[in-house]
């Protein structure tokens, strides 16, 4: 804002000055254009308010350093000046408005630009980390079957007993089984994608160490929009358990108006905010993709509500 005054009082004295010299050749009367361009770059640039003012500022200096009496104000006998001032003022007020939007408008998609490089990168991360688990746990325990068995076999070759060597293969390649199992349900839960967003959250909460009241309609959504809902349930009451210090929570689902309303609530001490972590800004990111909003209120002392709304299609 200062910047705009200092700049508004650069341009008004820059045109007052510019005018001395054109007013030998030209009607000093009508050479209040001059101001028109340095008004609609202020405007541009700082708002219709500041537009205006220097519209304003222009006027009375045109008055007094170039309406003849000069050096004193005189301008309302002759309307010309006063219409292009007008015209300045309401240009001035159109720019800003056009220019504001704009910048609204591009602050949005490079907001939106941020948001799916964001997604691209968690999409990255999770691979890498299914990869990593891969290889650190059921690849480990399956080669260590494998090689345990193949003694086994050189053991029963002999004429020896193999019975403790298939035994160890045997445990090893359970773990193998239970840990790709454990993967799997980390990736996207199987009760989610069998039994729907009901039965996911009903699991979710009875592995939640907090009680909480589920009203969650049972019909069959979409998978995207399934899997975004359960993952936003899943952060919130993960968030609960961990920052929030509640007693109690609570999970709505439903759709209403064409959209899935996702809501998760607890009674906690309140004060999360989007950004501060990773978890919040995820799922905005995930509805973000969906065309859908995620909303959050959580005032210190009041709790936290966070609401997510999915559009519906139709297809399955
Ligand atoms: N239900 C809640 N109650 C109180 N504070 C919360 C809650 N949820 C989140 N917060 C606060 O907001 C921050 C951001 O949350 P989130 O993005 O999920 O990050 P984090 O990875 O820390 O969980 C948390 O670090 C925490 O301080
Ligand atoms: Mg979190």
């Amino acid at each position: 804002m200062l910047a705009g005054i200092a700049a508004a009082a650069i341009a008004v004295g820059a045109c007052t000055l510019l005018i001395y010299p054109l007013k030998s050749s030209l009607d000093p009367l009508s050479l209040d254009v001059v101001y028109v361009p340095a008004i609609l770059l202020v405007a541009a640039g700082w708002g219709a308010a500041l537009g205006i003012a220097t519209t304003l500022a222009s006027l009375v200096a045109f008055d007094f350093f170039h309406v003849p009496p000069t050096l004193e104000f005189t301008l309302g006998s002759d309307a010309g000046p006063l219409i292009v001032f007008a015209v300045a003022a309401l240009a001035a007020t159109l720019v800003a408005s056009v220019t504001g939007r704009l910048r609204v408008v591009r602050e949005r998609e490079r907001a939106r630009q941020q948001s799916r490089a964001r997604l691209v990168a968690a999409a990255d991360e999770e691979r890498r980390r299914v990869v990593r688990d891969l290889h650190d746990g059921a690849q480990q325990r399956l080669v260590h079957a494998v090689i345990t068995l193949k003694l086994a076999r050189r053991e029963l070759e002999a004429g020896r007993e193999p019975r403790p060597l298939v035994v160890e293969a045997l445990e090893q390649a359970e773990r193998a089984n239970e840990e790709l199992r454990e993967l799997a349900h980390g990736i996207l839960p199987a009760v989610l994608t069998r039994g729907g967003l009901r039965a996911g959250v009903e699991a979710l909460t009875s592995r939640v160490s907090l009680p909480v009241t589920v009203d969650v309609s049972a019909e069959r959504l979409a998978t995207a929009i399934e899997a975004t809902a359960y993952f936003v349930v899943a952060e919130a009451l993960t968030n609960a358990v961990k920052h929030s210090r509640a007693d109690n929570a609570e999970v709505k689902a439903r759709v209403e108006d064409g959209a899935l309303r996702v809501e998760v609530r607890d009674d906690g001490i309140g004060g999360a905010a989007l950004g501060r972590g990773t978890g919040l800004l995820g799922l905005h990111d995930r509805v973000d993709a969906l065309g859908g909003r995620l909303l959050l209120e959580s005032a210190e002392g009041r709790g936290t509500v966070v609401v997510a709304i999915l559009p519906v299609q139709e297809q399955r």
